[in-house]
């Protein structure tokens, strides 16, 4: 059972597709005198935390997380391994459980430079959990929205040399099909822990619409709680994709 209570929300009114940059590992590490690395530990609890909630409520179809972006290659060679690690050691102790939960769970991002082990466990589970329905939870690892969006450029310029697609056909629907994860493209909600009011390269192309939640809590203190207040907040919103109000 939760430690929130869930019928605060009206279920009827909930984010399908809710994506999370989960930012603020380090300075909640620095607050706490541990280094950066422990920030990070603690992070995967908030994972578990938020994964669980999403799942109990039901409604909310999708969950996406940004755990690795193309640009974190610029940190230390000692955070980028610890995060890996990190990564690999998740999946490890979360597998079993997702997969109870009828949880699918699949990664989006570019493969080079990720280790070939950790690409293996990446394939594994979301090969072991590809039939669950309940929920998906999409990892965004070495994940950049603009490499997205040239890869699907690319995928377009093959289509259209292999004589399957005509440049005259070419419309925002042709670019959707060609993102990482094409089944999963609205997003409705966006949160970002730790206050920083950036995109950071996330999902450009998805979130044209979505509702966007700036909390200045740091991730690993993001748990059910402020999940709820997140949800809440998303629920007071109007919504109006560019008709008159
Ligand atoms: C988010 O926390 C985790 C990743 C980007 C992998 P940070 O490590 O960015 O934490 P801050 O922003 O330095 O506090
Ligand atoms: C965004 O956080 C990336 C992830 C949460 C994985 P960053 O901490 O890397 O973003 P910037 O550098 O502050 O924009
Ligand atoms: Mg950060």
């Amino acid at each position: 059972m939760s430690e929130v209570n869930v019928t605060e929300l009206d279920p009827d009114r909930l984010p399908e597709h809710v994506a999370i940059i989960m930012d603020g590992n380090g300075r909640w590490a620095k607050q706490n005198g541990l280094n950066r690395v422990r920030g990070h530990e603690a992070g995967a609890k908030s994972v578990r935390s938020v994964t669980e909630l999403c799942r109990e409520l039901g409604g909310i179809k999708t969950l996406s997380l940004y755990a690795f972006s193309t640009e974190n290659w610029r940190r230390s060679n000692a955070e980028v391994s610890a995060l890996f690690a990190l990564l690999s050691k998740y999946i490890k102790l979360e597998i079993n459980n997702l997969h109870n939960e009828n949880i699918r769970i699949k990664f989006m991002g570019r493969t080079d430079g990720l280790a070939k082990a950790l690409l293996a466990e990446m394939r594994d589970s979301e090969e072991k959990t590809k039939h669950n329905t309940a929920m998906t939870l999409n990892l965004a690892v070495n994940y950049g929205s603009r490499s997205e969006i040239v890869d699907a450029c690319k995928a377009i310029v093959d289509d259209i040399e292999q004589g399957v697609l005509a440049k005259g056909d070419i419309d925002e629907q042709s670019i959707s099909d060609r993102l990482y994860l094409p089944e999963t493209q609205e997003l409705d909600l966006l949160i970002r822990t730790s206050g920083e009011l950036r995109l950071s390269n996330f999902m450009l192309w998805q979130l044209s619409y979505s509702e966007i939640v700036v909390t200045d809590t740091y991730w690993p203190d993001f748990h059910k709680p402020q999940l709820m207040e997140a949800l809440r907040e998303y629920q007071s919103r109007k919504r109006n994709f560019g008709a008159r109000t």
